[in-house]
């Protein structure tokens, strides 16, 4: 890993084994973006790619006879008003109503490893030689306001790291009204876009589409999430790159909030995209002396296809986004009571599942919603975190006490962002409600968010929340989020800062997590958000899982989780077997398969486990034997492919494969069964071609096994035989093969 300035041509260059991000001060002073890609050698005259013609409207930066046009510079941080007429990545309203600005280059330094970024998530280095940051800082001479652009390679990653400081050194106000993570430009638009949007129970399914001259691009405006329709991640592939073949460009925001990313195709075919928070209803008042922080943008190239993206953003996110003990440890198998009891419990029917469900193997037992306040039905008692003793005689420390005695750990349901109309909290602070004064409050889910940008509100929620924490055995804690923001204005910021309501929201419920994991280190916190409309990078910071999706169908998961997979690592995604007809889509699926889809996630059951037969108890027994055995390979130590896509195919394929490549699990999931159908071969990805595997699977009551090398495996393919399908339960059947290198 390097970071080379060459003087003359003020050309930076950062590289390592596998990419190379080359930018260079241009004759303006602006910078310019060069190449971002498979690593280059280092060399003198890389500034040759810029290409000064004379183009008609073009108009210039510099005077007579420079041709320096803005509009065909492939920019690194653009600002509108200077002959650039595409959309900027920044914009500043001066005192005096003018958003011109000219960000010259000033200086730069290299750091050793990677800086943190303060009240935000972001990637971070176990040792100061995993990475190098390039800061080069920009300085508009004007309003003394300075750009510091931070970049950080890591060494042993195709990746890139970006965000942006503002810091105001002059004497005017000024109010920062698009302050986005980054730019990045090619010469052209042989590109796909590849993006993850959906919609609740149907959460970031895979779309692509042809890049087109003018805007694409996705956004949120969800305000208190990054949202179920649209999630910050967007990839850029070369057409004909597969998932395991090919250019892609992956970008994903560690962010939670509002978003946009923007593709903007020029006429003269370049690509811009352009990431960060969304700049609708987004400004921030900078006074002298202040400063302000962008996200971080990770930035991820792979020349081997969607596969090698996704295994970066796996493996960085997984080890160096998620912190604490639960970064390296397997992830217990739960039980949440939530599908089998909704609000309807008592303290004895939650002792008897619990019982039930520590008898078969489960470690966790996690009560949802329904233990607080008055809390019947969900419109009442959000906002009142003490326990409701009618349902729990003995409280939340006593029933916790009583489940750890039964040798399982206790989690806990929490959504501290709302409120209730019929609550305690609301009646005494009804102006702590997201609102404008004098119009109407929208509601959803009957209920209101909590201005979380507000210190005082934040602090409430967490005392309330901490009593609890300390009083009780609680090993984990479910932080649920469950409508977006409407009327977003707070009344404790003046008119001038209603802009930075949004971003200040985000940043109190960071907080929070922040004291939450700080205070109680050992907690394992899964965020959820009416399933998964905050599945983001953000959140991993604070939470190392997430609940995937309400939709807990089989099929549905095949597809979501696939999705999810882009950009985030198996451990992240909070997966349960739960009852047939499936309570979203009414759908019957064999419940070998709904536990096989979980099996490539966190891995719980969410259904009232008293209730299954003696042989589905049996059944259940050996899904988390299984589970047990296989949990960390799954979890921690291999790495993810995507093979067959059930976006485009009756069939999805997948497989996990342990980094040595000794061990692996391949999973076939076909959607419809077919009669009389054609031949299906599952050709594996990532074995070792010369290493010879036995492979075991269950068909019905049978195992199956067989010996074969890798090579075979891999480009013949294993034999799926259509009568093990039927065996299985045909519609919706899977077969799951273990795949273990034989010692030779
Ligand atoms: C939405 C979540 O996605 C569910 O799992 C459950 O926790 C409910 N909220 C509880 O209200």
């Amino acid at each position: 890993m390097s970071i080379i300035f060459h003087e003359n041509s003020r050309v930076f260059h950062l590289s390592n084994n596998s990419i190379s991000y080359i930018l260079r001060v241009m004759e303006n002073a602006q910078l310019e973006n060069i190449y971002y890609g498979k690593r280059l050698h280092d060399a003198e005259g890389l500034e040759r790619h810029h290409e000064m013609i004379q183009r008609s409207h073009s108009a210039v930066a510099l005077p007579e006879p420079s041709l320096l046009s803005m509009n065909f510079a492939t920019q690194e941080y653009p600002v509108y008003g200077t002959g650039d007429y595409r959309s900027p990545a920044c914009t500043i309203r001066q005192e005096n109503g003018s958003r011109i600005m000219n960000f010259r280059f000033a200086s730069w330094r290299v750091e050793k490893g990677k800086p943190g970024l303060d009240g935000l998530p972001s990637l971070y280095c176990e040792s100061n030689e995993e990475a190098e940051t390039l800061v080069i800082v920009l300085q508009d001479e004007p309003t003394q306001i300075q750009l510091h652009l931070f970049y950080t390679i890591f060494k042993d990653y195709p990746a890139i790291a970006r965000h942006v400081e503002f810091h105001h050194h002059g004497e005017q106000t000024a109010y920062i009204e698009k302050a986005l993570s980054a730019c990045l430009e090619f010469k052209d638009m042989d590109f796909e876009l590849v993006q993850l949007s959906g919609a609740w129970a149907r959460e970031r399914y895979i779309h692509v589409r042809k890049l087109e001259i003018g805007h694409q691009g996705v956004q949120s405006l969800a305000g208190t999430c990054s949202s179920a329709e649209q999630n910050p991640f967007i990839a850029l592939r070369r057409p004909g790159a597969n998932e395991s073949l090919g250019d892609v460009y992956g970008f994903s925001l560690i962010y939670s909030g509002n978003f946009s990313a923007d593709v903007e195709v020029s006429p003269f075919d370049m690509t811009r995209v352009v990431m960060g928070i969304n700049p609708e209803y987004f400004t921030w008042k900078l006074n002298p002396g202040e400063s302000f922080t962008t996200p971080e943008i990770l930035l991820v190239y792979s020349a081997c296809g969607m596969n090698g993206m996704s295994q970066t953003y796996h493996q960085l996110y997984r080890t160096r986004l998620v912190r604490g003990i639960w970064r390296d440890t397997p992830r217990p198998i739960l039980l949440n009571n939530w599908e089998a009891t909704f609000f309807d419990f008592t303290e004895e029917k939650i002792l008897a599942m619990a019982e039930c469900a520590k008898d078969l193997g489960v470690e966790l037992f996690v009560l949802d919603d329904g233990w607080f306040g008055s809390r019947n039905s969900d419109y009442e008692a959000l906002g009142d975190w003490y326990c409701n003793m009618a349902k729990l005689p003995s409280g939340i420390q006593g029933l916790s006490e009583k489940i750890e005695a039964m040798g399982l750990k206790f989690g806990l349901w929490i959504e501290p962002e709302m409120v209730n109309e019929n609550s305690d909290l609301y009646r005494m602070h009804p102006d702590w409600v997201i609102h404008v004064p004098e119009r109407f409050r929208s509601h959803s889910r009957h209920q209101f968010v909590l201005d979380f940008s507000r210190k005082e509100v934040v602090d409430y929620i967490g005392d309330l929340i901490v009593k609890i924490l300390e009083a009780s055995k609680i090993s984990y804690i479910k932080w649920d989020m469950n409508r977006y923001m409407t009327e977003p204005y707070s009344i404790a910021l003046a008119s001038d800062q209603q802009g930075e309501m949004m971003h200040r929201y985000i940043l109190g419920v960071y907080s929070l997590y922040e004291r939450f994991i700080r205070q109680f280190p050992n907690i394992l916190f899964e965020s959820c958000a009416s399933g998964g409309a905050r599945f983001d990078p953000g959140m991993l910071h604070y939470a190392p899982q997430a609940w995937c999706s309400d939709d807990t169908d089989a099929w549905e998961r095949s597809k979501i989780q696939y999705g999810t997979s882009l950009a985030y690592p198996i451990s992240s995604m909070g997966s349960h077997v739960s009852i047939v007809p499936n309570q979203q889509i009414f759908r019957i699926t064999p419940f070998s398969t709904r536990a096989k889809i979980a099996t490539f996630g966190t891995f719980g059951y969410e259904l009232d486990i008293q209730c299954l037969t003696d042989r589905e108890k049996e059944q259940v027994r050996q899904q988390i034997c299984f589970m047990k055995k296989y949990r960390r390979l799954i979890q921690l130590d291999s790495d993810f492919y995507r093979i067959r896509s059930p976006f485009e195919h009756n069939e999805m394929e997948e497989i996990v494969v342990a980094k040595d490549k000794k061990t692996a699990l391949a999973l076939f999931v076909q959607k419809t069964n077919r009669v009389n159908g054609s031949w299906l071969r599952f050709h594996l990805a990532g074995l070792n071609p010369d290493l010879h595997y036995q492979i075991t699977c269950q068909v019905g009551d049978k195992t199956k096994e067989f010996t074969a090398y890798g090579d075979e495996l891999m480009y013949a393919g294993i034999v799926v035989d259509r009568q093990d399908l039927n065996a299985n339960g045909g519609d919706y059947a899977s077969l799951l093969y273990e795949i273990i290198a034989i010692e030779q």
